[in-house]
């Protein structure tokens, strides 16, 4: 189907045409004085110069060829010469009974389905989850669900963060306490035990503690990286061990996604290509691209054209080591060898900006991906504290992304049992359900790039911009329809009625724009565009509803415009809410 802004700009060109100016002219926008007018043209001015007349001469003919359009409802040439645009209540009755007539609300699938891998979540394997991680997590199951809906095919991987010095370090540190287990015997070669020698907690422990002893203790820090150098060359203890502090930390880092709604297809991680690298790395050298510099590889990524310094995107270290590079060039070659995505988004950190500048750079020069693929970063902002500093917990420390939501549950739980008295079972569930939806409105209805406060206060009100509100209004919704189904009403008979007031015309109108919202929130990888559309939908809505006693109206066919109306604005909340990542519970 097409966006409205499409159709009625059709009719508007062909009245350009019909009155002997160019089609073109007549592209309709919405209106920026909505107090005025709902659309406009301002194709009159544009056309001016060329056809040496003054712009009202020509909103004038252009307005005489629109008597009478089934399209608008108003057309006002007005001075200078804009074409100010109300469309007809039926015309936009028959486009909304269409769009709830089809799938996905008449948004067609694309000619071409692309094959898009997007890499978020990237935690790091027996580090805890900070907030920092929740961004990436909540903006990247988004932007996931935008381009499945839009039609694509969409792989979300987690890139985990499992090979580097922090695995080296905890092994380290076990040894420190168990030098007696079975793991650092050399001269073993029977069969190492299932059960891992530690519990999560335990293994949360054991990574700040040995990070904090490398820091002081050179000798320790060897000795950690030694340990990182022989489980990546494969010594079969450390490879035993590793493989269980994957386990542990995998089995926690699932049930903590789970919570969040947030679902991966792949778990691969760093350490899925570490046996890829020599080859990469060969290919490199033998293509000219990589070469020895202060003893360390690197492939030159400057251009000529860049206003800032570009450094070299290095591959290995002096003492043979790869770096978080290498295994991000390796996954890219992992990924075209094995899934050949047309397009990576990578939604990460925006201070990784550059370094991922150098990694694409790199993959392009080197041949890793076609010409055609499409590489991007996604980077996203700091989430703030009330203070504009990187949020921290009271003490000062770094926020763990459990106790956040954990306390988050808990100012909407009581939030919940204030207002009114709800088995403690279910207050408690539909919390989790209502803050989940704070936290990831209240991240998502920002730019990603920018930074942004997490204030709880105002995240879980239940009015202003806030996911909240947005839940309160989609459960207002669902509870009018019961309340129509309990007193006899039959949804399934009902259909949409041209507007018979503003209110429910302006919503309507809000409703309308919803291929176009869908084609900006995928085009631009953009979910606030998602939010800023329910948003304005929940406004228009609640106006209306303030305005309108729709249960006790008496005229049939108005009562049952009305419920078709709130029908399609239920659907249309919830496809959006589940795009956002978030669902709304049955009552509030
Ligand atoms: N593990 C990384 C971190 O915590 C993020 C990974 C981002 N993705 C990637 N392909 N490098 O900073």
């Amino acid at each position: 189907m097409e966006k409205i802004l499409d159709v009625i700009s059709g009719e508007m060109q062909k009245a350009f045409q019909a009155a002997g100016y160019d089609a073109e002219l007549g592209k309709v926008t919405l209106s920026n004085r909505p107090d005025l007018c709902e659309y406009q043209c301002n194709g009159a001015m544009a056309g001016a110069k060329r056809y040496k007349k003054a712009p009202i001469l020509i909103a004038k003919d252009v307005e005489k060829e629109l008597e009478g359009s089934p399209v608008f409802a108003e057309v006002g040439a007005v001075p200078p010469g804009f074409l100010n645009l109300k469309i007809s209540p039926s015309f936009l009755k028959d486009y909304l009974s269409q769009m709830a007539g089809e799938p996905k609300f008449g948004l067609e699938n694309p000619k071409k389905a692309k094959k898009i891998m997007i890499d978020y979540g990237g935690p790091n394997v027996a580090k805890p989850l900070h907030v920092g991680h929740l961004r990436s997590a909540i903006i990247g199951e988004s932007v996931k669900r935008i381009a499945r809906y839009a039609g694509h095919e969409v792989i979300g991987d987690i890139h985990l963060g499992d090979w580097g010095l922090q695995m080296g370090l905890i092994i380290t540190e076990l040894q420190e306490r168990n030098p007696e287990l079975v793991y650092f015997d050399e001269g073993f070669a029977g069969e190492y035990p299932k059960e891992a020698p530690f519990t999560i907690s335990e293994l949360e422990e054991i990574y700040p503690t040995a990070s904090a002893k490398s820091k002081e203790d050179p000798a320790y820090k060897e000795k950690a990286m030694d340990a990182t150098f022989k489980l990546q060359n494969g010594v079969r203890g450390y490879r035993a061990l590793w493989n269980h502090i994957i386990n542990v930390s995998v089995s926690d880092l699932k049930q903590n996604y789970e919570k969040l709604d947030v679902d991966f297809d792949l778990w691969k991680g760093e350490s899925d290509v570490h046996d890829l690298i020599p080859a990469m790395v060969e290919e490199m050298k033998a293509g000219g691209y990589a070469y020895i510099s202060e003893g360390a590889l690197v492939v030159d990524v400057k251009e000529e054209t860049d206003t800032r310094e570009i450094p070299p995107c290095m591959i290995l270290k002096s003492d043979g080591a790869s770096l978080y590079n290498t295994t991000d060039l390796a996954t890219i070659k992992e990924r075209m060898e094995k899934i050949k995505p047309d397009e990576i988004i990578y939604v990460v950190d925006k201070r990784q900006e550059l370094y991922f500048e150098q990694v694409f750079r790199c993959a392009r020069k080197t041949g890793l991906v076609r010409p055609e693929t499409g590489l991007k970063f996604l980077g996203f902002g700091t989430m703030n504290g009330k203070d504009g500093k990187p949020f921290k917990t009271r003490e000062g420390g770094v926020m763990r992304l459990e106790s956040l939501i954990a306390e988050i549950n808990d100012v909407m739980y009581e939030k919940i049992i204030q207002n009114r008295s709800v088995p403690e079972e279910e207050a408690r569930k539909t919390a989790q359900v209502v803050a989940l939806s704070a936290v990831k409105y209240g991240d998502l209805s920002n730019q990603a790039s920018k930074d942004y406060i997490f204030d709880i206060e105002r995240f879980t009100s239940s009015e202003g911009d806030t996911g909240p509100y947005i839940l309160y209004t989609l459960v207002r919704i669902k509870s009018i329809l019961s309340k129509y189904k309990e007193n006899g009403g039959n949804p399934e008979a009902v259909s949409l009625q041209p507007a018979s007031g503003e209110p429910e015309k302006a919503l309507m109108l809000e409703l309308a724009g919803f291929l176009g919202m869908m084609e900006n929130a995928y085009g631009e990888t953009a979910p606030h565009k998602v939010c800023a559309y329910i948003y304005n939908i929940a406004n228009a809505f609640n106006h209306f509803y303030h305005e309108t006693k729709i249960l006790t109206e008496e005229e049939e066919e108005k009562k049952s415009g009305w419920i078709a109306l709130l029908l399609l604005t239920r659907d249309i909340l919830e496809t959006c809410i589940d795009l956002l990542g978030f669902s709304a519970p049955e009552r509030m």
